[in-house]
């Protein structure tokens, strides 16, 4: 990626400072506002966004140049009408490593064969039937928070809000990865959770050819973890598919072991333990995060707009009544809190970009002649920035522009893309929603919250959108 001398200046020193909250959301928040979103796009923002021929220009990442390309006419050529003549770009080994050989990196029939397995997971009919589970899990674990700030003076607690949200999710994930199997599944997620804290730390660092190979302490650590991840999930599967008696709830193993038992012509096509231990990884690293980005963001916007926390509360209360945990009837009732998620993920999407090569030569609208082997990058960011499409307000926090649907927020129907579009959009797009409206629902109804006095808003990219210094907030108990 190429930066300026001034780009360069001024994300080191968003790093190192970060910025104070009272700034950004206090009297100049308009200004300070779109300050955050030139920190974390400076390579967006040096350049003229539009063109004539609607905001096409190169970036280079190392020595690889991307086109990029963020009008929404055109993205919806390469995602949805013209896909067939794009496809997925190759990840950097080290992320390869922790995604898994699954849904997000397959290609062409392996990867509509797969994705039809597995679908079924993800539909509405079944994630209802984990709603009372997840209902379940969030109850226990927010009762556990009430009685920590119940020994607190003043009932007030300061909590790391990622933290929180991490549990949470790893747990729900585990439920729908692992159905009945998930107490067995779950030390599983905890040995890949320790591979990923590896990986970061290895992506902070400069890369250096064949030093992954080397038999240093932390690489022998990571293939430690990688082999037993991969023992423990051949361990879980031999168990599943030996124990018959076992229901196959639509939980990911059971539906992709029932797909081993089905033959093909196409022997690249049979599933293989291999195959269900890569799709377990990859919905796992898919997930997880992005989830937890979404939730804290979520906390974090409403603990700045303390009159949307409190509209927001208001409606759970009124659509839920004496109920403490919503119901799978509920939860579709609560159209401010989906407004309020819609402008989460807007202002701060979890994957801020997209890639894709071009598998020919092709001619897009306006006369763009895309050539062979070339890679394309859609800014998810900076189009949801974008003021000529979503107005003067475009880095406000302003959920009241989702009130007539997603369809109609923008001027262009495509304009909001958080979970991707076309054949290749995000799968768990419906577990995250169901479970970040369960969660933020539950959390409203007992708490209120605050930014505490060390939050510093920095948010910033490291594979996703997240907030560099943290969500430190203050947590109070309400009656
Ligand atoms: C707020 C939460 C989430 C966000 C923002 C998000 C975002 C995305 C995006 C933008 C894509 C498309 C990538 C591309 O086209 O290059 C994607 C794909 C994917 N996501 Fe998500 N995701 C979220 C949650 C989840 C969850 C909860 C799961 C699973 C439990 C999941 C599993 C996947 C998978 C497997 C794919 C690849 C789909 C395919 O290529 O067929 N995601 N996600």
């Amino acid at each position: 990626m190429v930066h300026t001398k001034k780009d360069r200046g001024s994300l080191q020193e968003a790093r190192d400072q970060g910025t104070k909250v009272p700034n950004f959301f206090g009297k100049s928040e308009r200004a300070r506002q779109y300050e955050f979103y030139g920190l974390i796009s400076t390579h967006f923002a040096s350049i003229p966004q539009h063109t004539s021929e609607g905001s096409i220009f190169v970036v280079w990442f190392g020595t690889t140049p991307r086109l990029t390309i963020s009008d929404p006419a055109l993205i919806r050529q390469i995602l949805v009408e013209k896909s067939e003549f794009f496809e997925k770009n190759e990840s950097p080994a080290l992320v390869r490593e922790l995604e898994g050989d699954g849904l997000l990196s397959l290609k062409g029939e392996k990867w509509a064969h797969h994705r039809k397995i597995i679908q079924p997971m993800f539909h509405t009919e079944n994630l209802k039937l984990m709603v009372p589970i997840m209902g379940k899990s969030m109850e226990e674990a927010t009762e556990k928070w009430s009685e920590e700030m119940g020994l607190t003076s003043g009932g007030k607690m300061e909590v790391e809000v990622s933290d929180w949200y991490k549990k949470l999710v790893e747990e729900v994930i585990a439920r729908a990865t692992f159905g009945g199997s998930y107490q067995d599944g779950r030390p599983i997620f905890e040995l890949q959770a320790q591979q990923m804290v590896h990986a970061t730390q290895a992506y902070h660092q400069v890369f250096i050819p064949g030093y992954r190979l080397l038999p240093t302490k932390k690489n022998i650590n990571s293939r430690r973890l990688e082999k037993e991840v991969r023992k423990s999930l051949v361990n879980l599967i031999d168990g599943r598919m030996r124990n018959k008696d076992t229901a196959f709830h639509k939980d990911l193993l059971g539906l992709m072991i029932n797909a081993t038992t089905t033959t093909t012509d196409d022997p690249e096509l049979e599933i293989t333990v291999n195959d269900i231990v890569q799709e377990c990884k990859t919905i796992f690293f898919a997930g997880k995060h992005t989830t937890i980005q979404l939730l804290t963001w979520t906390t974090v916007l409403l603990a700045a707009h303390p009159q949307w926390q409190e509209l927001a509360r208001h409606e759970v209360l009124t659509v839920c009544g004496s109920r403490d945990i919503p119901t799978e009837d509920h939860l579709p009732k609560l159209k401010l809190l989906s407004m309020i998620l819609n402008e989460s993920l807007r202002l701060y999407p979890p994957a801020v970009a997209m890639i894709r090569r071009a598998k020919g030569d092709i001619r897009l609208g306006g006369g763009l002649h895309v050539l062979r082997g070339t890679e394309l990058l859609i800014p998810i960011l900076a189009v949801h920035h974008d003021p000529a499409l979503w107005g003067g307000d475009a880095h406000e926090f302003n959920p009241m522009r989702f009130a007539k649907g997603v369809a109609h927020a923008a001027k262009h129907p495509m304009a909001f893309l958080p979970f991707g579009l076309g054949t290749r959009r995000c799968i768990g797009q419906n577990l995250a929603i169901l479970q970040a409206k369960l969660a933020i629902a539950i959390i409203l109804r007992r708490f209120s919250f605050e930014l505490a006095d060390d939050y510093s808003h920095s948010p910033s990219v490291l594979m996703l959108l997240h907030p560099q210094h943290g969500a430190p907030m203050l947590f109070r108990k309400l009656n």
